[in-house]
């Protein structure tokens, strides 16, 4: 276990306030240009090639910029390099590696507001989410560099017998491939770059395909704040074949990934299958989360909170409601109160301030949804939703709907957006709720509300899931605040944002020396 170290938290921007608001709009607005192009960057240079359009979620007629994918050649070219180049950024010690990000966290805290504009248009968050990924990133940078300084600097004396030196470091363990998801398009690709970055390792990154653009900007920054060309690469484009490529090169030493379980399984299984070395994976998935509400909780803060949870973002956080276990006496009166506040909500163009809820990432995304939608108008019961005007259905939008079902086992696995399901219980049932919360194979987020604190140290004793929120939301873990990560189908952990999250990134030597 490693101590947690001295650092502080990136600052906010007041959205309230007419007189900040009106200069970052502007701001926003300029950082998105349609000619902007995102291309497999491979030694500090980007490549030439055929490109395809980026088009904005919310608006199909809207370009953002266009994308090149990396090649096969690409890959491979990609690879070598950073494997050359990886002794000479591990040997440069955890000082100026640390150097480098704090660097890069200023870099992304002077062009905030160009950052949200881009995360807005290609990714469709709405601003709030926009400024706190951009937080999140800057936090990832600051969090682990100061943790870096303090966990791998090396060469630790280790007692021994007299007449003998006993040492022992950390480095890199070589080339790290970086996987990362559409959802948090910046703060997770950075975060996992950063990581591996700081630990001693050169990276091969492969953003998601729906959001190039960002993970561009993000390298360009890191690059400018010092990390060499070589040391950081970036490959754009489909995950089977540009992903499946890296994962099968024999440079390789270890893979981040954070995705949808499925595709880490099959990573875990791409890598069992190499020959000769072992591979680490640490995998970063979904969940089917549930929020458990007794009859002594406060039902305005349960009402708050379940919207956050379960809409914010559109739902399409991992860490998102999907499941709200409602105390039979008091779920007449919530479903009521949770009604009237979705009728309140504001679906539409993310990058209007007054949107509560913008679009889902593709069509893909939609028709899943729409499937969903389908099962549950036949499985369970409507209990609320939300209207979508006709002015936003060019877009992929989906409106946020609640169901009631039967149980947990109703649902095999998690359904990614705004689709909450609403189960009632009894108090005796809760021995068998907790059965069937650990049977789903998941464990990542868990909410409780309750006044009774025997019963949310009860729920916390009795299921196994990595992040557990008490009489607050489940959504928005903060980097060394709240280290965030799961279990089983949930992922591998060591947790993001935590003191122990950058070991697993590394190696331990020992050096035993007769003096
Ligand atoms: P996804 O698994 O489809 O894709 C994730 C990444 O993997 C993308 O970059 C994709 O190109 C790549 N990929 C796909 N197939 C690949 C292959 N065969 N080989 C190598 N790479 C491949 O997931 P998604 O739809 O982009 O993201 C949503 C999922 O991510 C949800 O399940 C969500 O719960 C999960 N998620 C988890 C966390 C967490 O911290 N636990 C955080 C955010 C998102
Ligand atoms: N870390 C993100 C959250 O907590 C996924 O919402």
């Amino acid at each position: 276990q490693q101590a947690n170290v001295s650092w502080q938290n990136s600052r906010g921007i007041d959205l309230a306030d007419p007189v900040a608001v009106s200069p970052l709009l502007e701001a926003m607005a300029a950082g998105v240009r349609p000619d902007a192009l995102a291309g497999p960057v491979i030694g500090g240079e980007r490549k030439p090639g055929d490109s395809t359009l980026v088009i904005s979620p919310a608006d199909h007629s809207v370009q953002v910029g266009k994308v090149i994918d990396a090649s096969p050649a690409q890959v491979t070219e990609a690879m070598a390099r950073a494997y050359a180049a990886q002794p000479a950024w591990d040997a440069l010690g955890i000082d100026a590696r640390a150097a480098c990000l704090e660097r890069a966290a200023d870099l992304l805290e002077q062009e905030c507001e160009s950052l949200m504009g881009l995360i807005v248009a290609e990714a469709g968050r709405t601003i709030d989410d926009a400024l706190s990924e951009v937080r999140e990133a800057v936090d990832f940078c600051r969090y682990y560099a100061r943790q870096g300084q303090h966990s791998l600097r090396g060469d630790d004396h280790l007692p021994g017998p007299t007449g003998e030196d006993n040492r022992l470091s950390w480095h890199g363990r070589g080339v790290f491939l970086c996987i990362s998801p559409w959802n948090f398009p910046l703060a997770i690709f950075a975060g996992q770059v950063v990581a591996a970055l700081v630990a001693g390792n050169s990276v091969v990154a492969k953003p998601a395909e729906q959001t190039p653009l960002i993970a561009a900007r993000a390298v360009d920054i890191l690059h400018r704040a010092g990390v060499p060309g070589d040391a950081l690469q970036l490959l754009p484009g489909d995950g089977a074949t540009v992903g499946g490529a890296a994962v099968r090169d024999p440079h390789l030493a270890g893979v981040v990934f954070t995705g949808s379980t499925d595709t880490a399984k099959l990573i875990n299984r791409q890598l069992a299958e190499r020959d000769g070395t072992i591979l680490p994976l640490i995998a970063e998935t979904g969940g089917l989360n549930v929020m458990l509400v007794d009859s002594t909780a406060l039902p305005e803060q349960v009402v708050d909170d379940v919207i956050s949870s379960a809409f914010q973002s559109a739902g399409q956080r991992c860490s998102a409601l999907r499941v709200l276990y409602l105390q039979e006496d008091v779920a007449d009166n919530i479903i009521t109160m949770l009604r009237g506040a979705m009728a309140e909500l504001k679906l539409g163009d993310p990058a209007a301030l007054s949107t509560d809820i913008g679009p889902v990432i593709d069509l893909d995304a939609r028709q899943m949804l729409e499937r969903h939608e389908q099962r549950m108008q036949r499985e369970g019961k409507l209990l609320a939703s939300c209207e979508l005007d006709a002015a936003h259905r060019e877009g992929n939008f989906f409106a946020p709907q609640v169901y009631e079902i039967e149980k947990l086992g109703q649902l095999e696995r998690e359904v990614f957006g705004p689709i909450l399901h609403v189960i009632r219980y009894k108090v005796a049932d809760l021995p068998r709720i907790y059965d069937d919360i650990n049977a789903s194979g998941y464990g990542l987020t868990l909410g409780v509300h309750s006044r009774i604190d025997a019963f949310a140290r009860e729920v916390f004793r009795a299921t196994h899931v990595g992040n557990t929120y008490i009489n607050r939301n489940m959504v928005g873990a903060v980097p060394g605040v709240n280290p965030f990560g799961g279990h089983g189908l949930s992922g591998t952990g060591p947790k993001a944002g935590g003191p122990n999250y950058l070991l697993r990134f590394a190696t331990e030597r020992t050096r035993t020396e007769n003096v």
